[in-house]
C-alpha cells in the first residue's frame, strides 16, 4: 500500500486523460471512471483511484516540495559535505558535522534529505502494518516495559486463528500488501506454531511478512523463511558494547547480535535494523557507529528515540522536555544522515518518535528523508498492553489508511519489484 501525489484531472476525452500536478501535466490512463476536475492517485500513468479535494490537499501539503534554506546562511563546509555525498560516502568528521548541525544547517539536512527522497524515490510513501500478537517476553532490558520482571504489566497472547485472521482483514479489507509480525521473546510460539501461521497467511492473502521475534537460533529463522517470510526487524539497539552490556542483563551480547544480522543476509532475508536514539552516555561517537552499522545490514532501517518507561530500571532517566526535544532532533538527524547515505534505503516513521513529537512527528520525518509508515493493526483490546514504552502513540483510526489504500496488484508489484531488488523472492 502507498500514498502518492494527487494530480487533478484537466480533460477527458475518449483516447485519454489528461492531469496535473503542480505545473506538470501529463496524459494518463485509467481504470476508474474519472472527470474533468477529479482529484485522482495515480500509479505508472494510471489512474487508480478517486480521492476527495479535501483530501488532496491534505496530502499535497505533506509530500510538497519545501522551500530550501538559503544558501548564503550556510557554511562553506556544510555545503562541501552535501555536495559530496551526492558522489561518494561520506566520512566520520563529516558525519559527525552532521549530526552537531544547528539552526539553519540543521533546517538545511533535512531539507537536503528530502529532496534526496523525492529525486531516488518519488511521492511514494509505503504504508506497512505491524500486529504486536504477544507482550510476554522472557528478557530482561533494562530500558523495555515488556521485561520479564515487571509485574505491573498485564499480558496477552494472541492465538495462532486470531493472528491470521487479523492479518488477513488488514490486507483483504484495508489493502496491506506489508505486514509485521511483534512479539516480546516469547517460546509459547513453538517454531512450528510460527511457520504455521506464515503459510496459512501466506496462503489466504498476497502480502509480504516480515517478522520481529528476537534472538532465536538461525534454524528457526530459515524454516520461518522456509514457510514464506520475507524480512526481519531485529535492531541492534546500540554498537557501544559497554552500554549494551549494561543494558542487557547476561545472556545477550553484542556479538550475538551481529551473528544474527549476518545470518538473516545469508538466508535471504530483507533485514530491518539499527539502534535506540538517546540513551543514557550515548555519545556521538556512538551514534556515528550505530549509522555504519546500519549502512552496513539495513535494507530497511529501523531506529527511534528511547524513552524513559515506569516500571523499568531506567524509568526515572531524564525526561524534561529539552531531553525531548534533543532526541527528536537527533532522530530527524539521524534519518537525514542516513537517506544522504542510502538513497534507496526504507526508512519508516516510527510511532516512538511520534510518541514524543505528537501528530508533527510523522510529517516532520518524511520531510526530512523517511519514506514509510508503520500503522498499528494490533486488535483495539491488546493495544494499550503493548507497553514496551509509557505513552505510546497509536491512532485509535488512521484515517491517513484511506488515502493510500490500494488494493491493486500495482501496489503488490511496485513492493515487489523494490525488494527484489534487494534479496531473492
Ligand atoms: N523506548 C524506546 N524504544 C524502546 N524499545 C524497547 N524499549 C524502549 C523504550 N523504552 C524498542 C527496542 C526494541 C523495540 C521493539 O522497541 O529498540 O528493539
Amino acid at each position: 500500500m502507498c500514498l502518492t501525489i494527487p494530480k487533478q484531472v484537466i480533460s477527458v476525452n475518449q483516447r485519454d486523460i489528461k492531469v496535473r500536478s503542480g505545473k506538470k501535466t501529463e496524459k494518463v490512463g485509467a481504470i476508474i471512471k474519472v472527470k474533468k476536475g477529479d482529484w485522482v492517485l495515480t500509479i505508472n500513468n494510471i489512474a487508480i483511484k478517486r480521492i476527495s479535494k479535501k483530501d488532496a490537499k491534505e496530502i499535497i501539503e505533506l509530500l510538497e516540495k519545501q522551500p530550501r534554506t538559503i544558501n548564503s546562511v550556510l557554511s562553506k563546509e556544510f555545503k562541501k559535505i552535501i555536495e559530496a555525498s551526492y558522489s561518494r560516502q561520506l566520512t566520520k568528521r563529516e558525519i559527525v558535522y552532521l549530526l552537531n548541525t544547528k539552526g539553519n544547517e540543521y533546517k538545511a539536512l533535512l531539507s537536503e534529505a528530502n529532496t534526496v527522497r523525492k529525486a531516488y524515490l518519488k511521492d511514494f510513501i509505503c504504508i506497512h502494518g505491524i500486529i504486536e500478537f504477544s507482550n510476554y517476553c522472557r528478557n530482561d532490558c533494562l530500558y523495555c516495559g515488556l521485561r520479564c520482571q515487571n509485574k505491573n504489566l498485564q499480558r496477552y497472547r494472541m492465538t495462532p486463528e486470531e493472528i491470521i485472521e487479523t492479518a488477513q482483514k488488514a490486507v483483504d479489507e484495508k489493502g496491506y500488501k506489508l505486514l509485521v509480525l511483534q512479539s516480546g521473546e516469547d517460546y509459547y510460539y513453538t517454531d512450528e506454531m510460527l511457520e504455521n501461521i506464515i503459510k496459512k497467511i501466506k496462503e489466504k492473502c498476497r502480502v509480504f511478512i516480515f517478522i520481529s521475534i528476537g534472538e532465536r537460533g538461525r534454524e528457526t529463522y530459515r524454516k520461518i523463511k522456509d514457510a514464506g517470510a520475507s524480512g526481519v526487524l531485529f535492531r541492534f539497539e546500540t554498537s557501544n558494547l559497554r552500554l549494551f552490556e549494561k543494558l542487557h542483563p547476561k545472556g545477550k551480547s553484542l556479538k550475538k547480535r551481529y551473528e544474527h544480522l549476518k545470518f538473516f543476509k545469508e538466508l535471504g532475508y530483507f533485514v530491518a535494523t539499527g539502534s535506540m536514539i538517546g540513551l543514557p552516555e550515548q555519545k556521538n561517537n556512538d551514534i556515528y557507529k550505530d549509522i555504519k552499522l546500519m549502512q552496513k545490514w539495513a535494507n530497511m532501517i529501523s531506529m527511534g528515540p528511547f524513552i524513559p518507561t515506569d516500571d523499568t530500571p531506567l524509568g526515572d532517566a531524564p525526561n524534561d522536555e529539552k531531553t525531548k526535544q534533543r532526541k527528536i532532533e537527533l532522530n530527524l538527524k539521524m534519518i537525514a544522515i542516513l537517506r544522504l547515505l542510502m538513497k534507496n534505503v526504507k526508512i519508516p516513521v516510527v510511532t516512538a518518535l511520534e510518541t514524543l513529537a505528537g501528530e508533527e512527528g510523522r510529517k516532520r520525518s518524511l520531510l526530512a528523508g523517511a519514506n514509510a509508515l508503520m500503522f498499528n493493526l494490533t486488535p483495539s483490546k491488546y493495544r494499550p498492553l503493548y507497553k514496551i514504552y509509557s505513552d505510546k502513540f497509536y491512532q485509535k483510526k488512521e484515517k491517513w489508511e484511506h488515502y493510500g489504500l490500494f488494493k491493486f496488484e500495482e501496489s503488490y508489484k511496485m513492493l515487489e519489484e523494490r525488494m527484489r531488488k534487494e534479496i531473492k523472492i
